[in-house]
């Protein structure tokens, strides 16, 4: 028999920074429920599917989600009663239309994450496959590396960084496990020396510390430090990639690195800049070094430093299709961010990812920096091939959520995973 859906319902819930988000259960008629909720962004993309919120300020401010809730409930349940749920494609298809925009204004991209997710989650359950396996295949056996985000600035902590995410990048862990260690003991190891230091221990958005730091290049030093101070050989064992996040500090026409102090910078500047931190630490990822509409300085970073380092396009890029395409042509990265609410549903997210791979690209699948419980994510990235994933520090359970479940997934796949390839 077809496993079909008989209901669905949504709830407005809360996520890491108490802002409400949506949650949604998708039934079927054999009596399994498939659950899955929906993350936010802070610095978000301007060309990002719309997250769909009330604006009432009688209600959190403006941020309530009884919309997109009653979306769910009221268009998008009626829509998909009675479908086979194992239809992915064709279900993700059937919202696009009814929601008719091109940006999914009009339902609201968390109303319809929310329901794609747990579609997925639904016929994993029906089909007696964890979701990973069910979305992958038998091939799905490639845990992601983690990049471990350990000092937050930008939009995400008020500290002293312009540049928004500090990661350590575990690549000579033998598997997902061993670089999840690597990570966690330097993250510990930079606490250790940051309180030595006299400096902030508590964390940001995404459980990475937020310290009053003098500039973006002692941010490099510190992790240099604690690699070290971990046991551990910065560049062969530990890495570091960035996510500036440059859209967030970039104002008519220029890059303004205020809060470092370190002045305004034209695009050039900021390749030159890249390039001699490139030289001084052990730095293999950059993302989002030049801000969403600047596709010349995007060129001119991948020109320079593509064939040494990986040039990451997220706010750039929102994870559509169609200015992934134009990131390929024009050459202005050589990876993509990939977030599942910036294009609203599980399919085009997929189609993301295909042609990434299609070009050679890297792909790194993240979280947003207000996360739900939900491990959705992990799982999409073991179906996906791994590629890389990054969803946060080695502290906050919204983010652990996310690294706990590749743990199961590796010990459940046993001899059978793969990392690193
Ligand atoms: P966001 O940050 O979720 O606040 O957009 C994550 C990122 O920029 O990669
Ligand atoms: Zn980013």
């Amino acid at each position: 028999m077809k496993p079909c859906i008989a209901a669905i319902d949504s709830l407005e819930i809360l996520d890491s920074r108490g802002n409400p988000t949506v949650r949604v259960n998708v039934h079927l008629d054999n009596g399994m429920v498939g659950t899955s909720s929906v993350p936010s962004g802070a610095s978000t993309g301007e060309n990002e599917a719309v997250e769909l919120r009330d604006g009432d300020p009688k209600r959190y401010g403006g941020q309530g989600v009884l919309k997109a809730v009653a979306n769910v409930n009221q268009r998008l349940a009626p829509l998909l009663k009675g479908r086979d749920v194992r239809a992915q494609a064709d279900i993700d298809l059937a919202m696009i239309a009814l929601d008719g925009t091109d940006n999914k204004a009009e339902l609201g991209a968390n109303a319809i994450l929310g329901v794609s997710q747990a579609v997925a989650r639904a016929a994993a359950m029906a089909s007696d496959l964890p979701l990973y396996a069910y979305l992958g295949g038998a091939g799905a056996v490639h845990l992601p590396k983690p990049m471990m985000n350990v000092l937050n600035g930008g939009k995400h902590a008020d500290s002293g960084m312009d540049f928004q995410e500090f990661m350590i990048f575990p690549v000579g862990a033998p598997n997902f496990t061993e670089a999840l260690r690597y990570g966690a003991e330097t993250f510990h190891a930079l606490h250790k020396i940051l309180a030595k230091k006299g400096y902030s221990t508590s964390v940001g958005d995404e459980g990475g510390f937020a310290p009053q730091l003098k500039s973006n290049d002692e941010a490099c030093d510190l992790i240099v430090e604690a690699i070290t101070a971990a046991g551990y050989r910065p560049g062969e064992d530990i890495a570091i990639a960035l996510d500036p996040a440059a859209s967030s500090f970039y104002e008519d026409g220029v890059y303004r690195l205020s809060r470092s102090g370190q002045g305004d910078k034209t695009a050039a500047d900021m390749v030159a800049l890249f390039q001699a931190w490139v030289d001084k630490y052990p730095i293999i990822s950059i993302e989002d070094g030049h801000a969403e509409n600047d596709w010349a300085g995007f060129k001119a970073m991948t020109a320079t430093l593509g064939d040494r380092i990986q040039i990451v396009g997220d706010d750039l890029l929102v994870t559509n299709s169609r200015y992934i395409a134009k990131g390929i042509t024009e050459k202005a990265c050589n990876a993509a961010l990939i977030k599942l609410n910036q294009i609203g549903t599980v399919s085009e997210t997929m189609d993301a990812i295909h042609l990434c791979r299609t070009a050679g690209w890297g792909y790194v699948i993240s979280h947003r920096s207000g996360e739900t419980e939900d491990s959705f994510m992990a799982d999409f990235a073991v179906a996906m091939g791994g590629g890389q994933i990054k969803t946060g520090s080695a502290c906050r359970s919204e983010r652990m959520a996310k690294y706990n479940r590749l743990l199961e997934i590796e010990r459940e796949l046993g001899r059978a995973a793969r990392f690193g390839r």
